[in-house]
């Protein structure tokens, strides 16, 4: 799948994107290795604090059907007056979300907007000297994981 049909699933997960109290919508479109994407929009709680962003959204539906292996993910984001016209960074939480999965030299983060304009960086980039599982089970291998 080419980044720009990426960035188009994006855009219309974002269609979706529930978020009455920050009027700032999100939508992303994760590719798994298995060459299926997932798409997630972020949803907002009137508690705030149970607000899922889209990129999470994307990862437990892939995660949750069954998916560990990803190649990449399309985020596109902004007002509900101004449209996905910038480019949207995921936050901090997402990007150790997939820091979880992802190889962080491979794994590409593509940013797109409404124009189908996109910059691509990889999780290395997004996210240097991340905490992983590496961390802690040093000696792990990764069948240990599943
Ligand atoms: N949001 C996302 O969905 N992804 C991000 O990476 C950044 C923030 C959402 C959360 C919240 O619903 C709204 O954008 C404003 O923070």
């Amino acid at each position: 799948m080419t980044e720009t049909a990426l960035v188009e699933l994006a855009l219309e997960a974002r269609k979706n994107s529930y978020s009455p109290y920050s009027g700032f919508q999100v939508g992303a479109a994760l590719l798994s290795r298995s060459g299926k994407a997932y798409t997630g929009c972020n949803i907002e709680n009137a508690s705030y604090s149970p607000t899922n962003c889209a990129e999470r959204t994307a990862f437990f539906k892939a995660v949750s059907e069954g998916e560990r292996e990803f190649t990449a993910i399309a985020i596109v984001g902004g007002t509900r007056q101004a449209g996905a016209a910038d480019f949207c960074a995921p936050c901090g939480v997402c990007r150790q979300v997939m820091a979880e999965f992802c190889d962080p030299e491979r794994f590409q983060i593509i940013l797109g907007n409404e124009r189908l304009e996109y910059k691509v960086y990889s999780l290395a980039e997004l996210l240097p000297e991340s905490f992983g599982k590496e961390s802690f089970l040093p000696d792990c291998e990764e069948e240990d994981l599943q």
